[in-house]
């Protein structure tokens, strides 16, 4: 049984959700998806009348963009077997992942104030159930850098754009999001946001390990995090 905390990196389509999740259940701990917040948080914006300017994505941005999403209520249970996303109470755990809200997102998860209020959020999280005496496996951009920094195991996950791209669309075809938008270009485009932007862009931990998962099946990458793990443990 996992105890503290395993920070799992990287850009999207390398697989990181599904192994964080499939590592929190081999290691009997709980799981948090960081992306799904950020995701709600957009999706509250989306659905309300404040326009979005998804082009620009400044650390400050728009005071109004910045008001909805932190007055959204974004909830998640971090069970491994059911990681379900609450946005004021509504069950969204597939409309976050639809074509609009990936769009969207990295503008959102840019703005310096609502990452402070979500990390705050995550840190609460993690905190209850390490001091609990329990494990956790948290997946995101910035766990390693931010969230975690003394996470007792970091790994960031990388593969190269083109599997990357493939297994989104594989991922978008499983769940009847025919035509889906995440091409690999979206996806270049969302990494380039991610990367790029002032606020706690996306990097490796100095002492992360990189796991390249391009040529490996997701057992193969579960085996290898399990042994890390394992070995840190
Ligand atoms: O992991 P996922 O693809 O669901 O993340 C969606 C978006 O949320 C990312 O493209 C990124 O803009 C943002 N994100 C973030 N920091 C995190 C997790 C996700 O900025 N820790």
């Amino acid at each position: 049984m996992l105890r503290g905390v395993v920070a799992v990196d990287g850009p999207s389509g390398t697989g990181k959700s599904t192994t964080a999740r499939g590592l929190a259940m081999r290691l009997d701990a709980r799981y948090l998806d960081t992306g799904a917040m950020y995701r709600a948080a957009t999706l509250a914006v989306l659905r309300s009348d404040v326009p979005l300017d998804v082009a620009k994505t400044t650390a400050e941005g728009n005071d109004d963009v910045v008001a909805v999403a932190l007055g959204a209520r974004v909830e998640l249970s971090t069970d491994p077997a059911e990681p379900r996303v609450r946005l004021d109470g509504e069950d969204v755990d597939a409309e976050i992942r639809g074509t609009e809200v990936t769009a969207a997102v990295s503008a959102v998860s840019a703005l310096t104030a609502v990452r402070q209020h979500l990390v705050d959020e995550q840190r609460r999280i993690v905190d209850e159930i390490v001091e609990d005496g329990g494990g956790i496996v948290v997946e995101g951009r910035d766990i390693g850098t931010v969230v975690t920094p003394d996470a007792g195991l970091k790994v960031f996950l990388t593969a190269s754009e083109l599997v990357r791209a493939g297994r989104r669309d594989a991922e978008n075809t499983a769940a009847g999001r025919a035509g889906a938008a995440d091409t690999q270009a979206d996806l270049a485009r969302r990494d380039r946001l991610d990367s790029s932007r002032t606020a706690s862009p996306l990097r490796p931990a100095e002492d992360a390990v990189e796991v390249d998962t391009s040529t490996l099946d997701i057992d193969g990458v579960l085996a290898r995090l399990q042994e890390l793990a394992e070995d840190r443990g």
